[in-house]
């Protein structure tokens, strides 16, 4: 595997797209292959093992694209499986989740005692894995600021589970996305945060609709926009970064519908085709 081979990202389903998308903005000269879980869909409530072993499968498929990196574009599978997919993957490709490089950046930017919140799944929020890695990072940079990283984050997590079906029938911008938004949002957990990490791939579709609930006043991170830059940061710093582009994106499902090509378009901005590949016995 080599600088141009190309990146692998996967998800439970087409939320992934929001991040492969901002990677693509970003690094226009990257070839992506991404994998959609369609068949298995949603991750966000099943447990762990068997997110462990619907990961690993998808690894094995993205190895055999040759895959230089693969990006586990799914914070459900990020906080239940990362590890066993890195030591599963080995020296084969980089493996990367989407909650190392959020926690490292919302803790590296607060200089003060501050308030953030967390929503995703009901898989990711139960495995309290952003807890887990603040914490991490706080004890890290205790006693100094070496890394930058602040040790002063009070962290309150909040499951949504209604978003992801609620986003992948439409309903955005409307009033029922608003009344589920505010009924979400309104509890007591998130009381007085003052930045918000959206812990799901899904979210950033309704990022400002969350942001205007909170009247702007809390500071929604562009989580996909982070992931992005942290690619690109890794990639240069580790000289793999594409000197040219080899080859057309491709975007795998293990299952497909009319309507998830069309949900798909709105993840990714733009219309892509989808091809059903089963890589499931
Ligand atoms: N996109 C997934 C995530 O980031 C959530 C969807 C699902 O539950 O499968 O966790």
């Amino acid at each position: 595997m080599g600088k141009n081979s190309p990146i692998g990202i996967f998800d439970s389903g087409v939320g992934g797209l929001t991040v492969a998308h901002a990677l693509n903005t970003l690094l226009p000269a990257e070839r992506m292959i991404y994998y959609g879980d369609t068949a298995h869909l949603p991750y966000g409530d099943k447990s762990k093992d068997t997110i462990v072993q619907y990961s690993l499968g998808i690894a094995d498929f993205l190895l055999k694209q040759k895959c230089k990196v693969i990006l586990i574009a799914c914070n459900s599978a990020s906080a239940n499986a990362f590890d066993e997919v890195k030591a599963h993957v080995g020296d084969r490709a980089v493996v990367m989740n989407v909650i190392d490089p959020v926690v490292k950046y919302v803790c590296s930017e607060t200089d003060s005692v501050s308030s953030v919140g967390i929503i995703g799944t009901k898989a990711t929020i139960d495995s309290g894995t952003y807890e887990k890695k603040i914490a991490a990072a706080s004890v890290h940079c205790s006693g100094g600021s070496a890394t930058g990283l602040s040790p002063r984050l009070q962290v309150s997590s909040l499951a949504t589970p209604l978003f992801v079906p609620m986003i992948e029938e439409g309903f955005v911008f409307d009033d029922i996305s608003n009344a589920i938004i505010r009924s979400y949002l309104s509890r007591k957990e998130l009381e007085g945060i003052e930045s918000l990490i959206l812990g799901c791939t899904h979210y950033p579709i309704i990022r400002n609709q969350i942001s205007r609930f909170f009247n702007f006043e809390v500071n929604v991170h562009d989580t996909s926009q982070i992931i992005a830059l942290a690619v690109q940061k890794f990639l240069t710093e580790q000289g793999l970064l594409s000197s040219k582009r080899a080859g057309i994106d491709l975007f795998y499902v293990s299952d497909t519908t009319p309507y998830f090509e069309f949900i798909a378009n709105m993840f990714f901005t733009k219309k892509i085709h989808l091809e059903k590949k089963s890589i499931w016995k």
